[in-house]
């Protein structure tokens, strides 16, 4: 089974009022000039397929400017079977959001993230190369986030665990201040080992398929050195009880929670060389393309379906032979969406055998397949009937 998103309508999100684009199987190239929209038709299909914004937590941020909601519909095809799933997610500040699979809620924002939707997205942003260049939370939240796809329990506990953390930071500064007493944490500790272990289980099985699938896609875009992803705890969960037990004294003075998952990194490193501290902008621009596509291995090995690819503005950056590498990759993906400023990043080769969509000013201005260039107009109908 391979699904792949059809269809996608857009209304009052980011800059589209109200526009629909087909994608095809295989690779989709989006293409236009600076500031028209290539970004946030990505960001429109992740929103489409998971529910949120994978740039931004702020929902309001996503509707039209001067609009009061915006909303995605999609057509999520399976090949060979001939049905169509449709999903539709629907947002309007201040009130919760309305997420339907084939007409009907969807029973939850994370089941709906987890596959509810029909099909799971793995993207890149530019800005991502923080996930190896920057702090260890922007590493703790991508693997949640991968994680979180795969199965809504994991979304679930990371939610739990943070507010649970949170909570017992609070009662922490109360026993500060002199109106707890230290007996009540234990409540909160047995509270905070339960939700944090879930977190370690799912981390602790991940990482050594991503450290696998990591390592062969960066020996592809960069060379042969040994590269490695390695999980390091704050506290081993052997230890985490006890850990948190005996950190009672150090806690309450910071009145912060000092070890558990909310702590805890990755190392990223490539021949030997930790490349979250030394690696140049390259090294970790590949390596953030590595974990991606480590992302996607470990989707497709934990689902038995491949992911759709959002990667935007990804070849800029890149030089020709390593250009030449990711088009053959997107191309054989069951999915990809691409957005570039120049369609020569592309092989002509390539272009015949990808769609391209060129956009402008927050609409669809043609879409070229085959070869064959087709006026917009006659597909928008296209999104009705379906
Ligand atoms: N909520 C919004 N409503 C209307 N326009 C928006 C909104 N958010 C962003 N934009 C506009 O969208 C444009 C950028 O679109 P983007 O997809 O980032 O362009 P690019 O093609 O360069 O990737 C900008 O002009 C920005 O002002
Ligand atoms: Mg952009």
């Amino acid at each position: 089974m391979t699904s792949y998103l059809r269809a996608l309508r857009l209304v009052n999100f980011r800059n589209y009022a109200d526009d629909t684009v087909l994608l095809k199987p295989g690779l989709n190239v989006v293409v236009g000039d600076n500031a028209q929209g290539k970004t946030n038709l990505l960001e429109a299909v992740a929103f489409a397929v998971t529910g949120s914004s994978p740039r931004t937590t702020n929902d309001p941020e996503v509707v039209r400017w001067g609009a009061d909601f915006a909303r995605i519909e999609a057509r999520i095809a399976t090949e060979g079977s001939g049905q169509e799933r449709k999903v539709a997610v629907g947002y309007a500040p201040g009130q919760k959001k309305r997420l339907t699979v084939d007409g009907a809620p969807a029973p939850s924002l994370a089941s709906y993230a987890a596959g509810g939707a029909g099909v799971r997205a793995v993207n890149f942003f530019p800005d991502d190369i923080r996930i190896v260049k920057g702090a260890p939370s922007d590493r703790r939240e991508f693997l949640d986030g991968l994680l979180s796809t795969l199965r809504p329990s994991y979304a679930r506990a990371t939610g739990e665990y943070a507010k649970a953390v949170q909570q017992r930071n609070q009662l922490l500064r109360r026993i500060r201040d002199g109106f707890s007493s230290e007996r009540t944490l234990s409540t909160w500790d047995r509270k905070v080992v339960d939700l944090g272990e879930q977190l370690l289980r799912g981390r602790e099985e991940a990482m050594p398929v991503l450290d696998e699938h990591f390592a062969s896609s960066l020996r592809a875009l960069y060379g042969p050195e040994k590269a490695a992803v390695r999980y390091s705890y704050s506290v081993t969960p052997d230890e985490y009880a006890e850990a948190l037990r005996e950190a009672h004294g150090a806690d309450i003075e910071r009145g912060a929670t000092s070890v558990g998952p909310h702590r805890d990194d990755f190392e990223v490193s490539l021949g030997g060389v930790d490349l979250i501290t030394f690696g140049s902008q390259g090294q970790q621009r590949l390596a953030t393309l590595a974990l991606k596509f480590a992302a996607r291995d470990h989707v497709r090995g934990a689902t038995g379906e491949d992911p759709i690819l959002l990667f935007d503005d990804v070849m800029s950056e890149l030089d020709g032979r390593r250009r030449e590498f990711l088009a053959g990759y997107f191309l054989e993906s069951t999915q990809a969406v691409i957005s570039t400023t120049n369609l020569e990043y592309f092989g002509e080769e390539i272009l015949r055998r990808a769609q391209v969509i060129r956009i402008s000013g927050g609409a669809v201005m043609e879409t070229t397949t085959d070869g064959v260039a087709e006026r917009v107009a006659e597909q928008r109908g296209s999104f009705r009937t379906a």
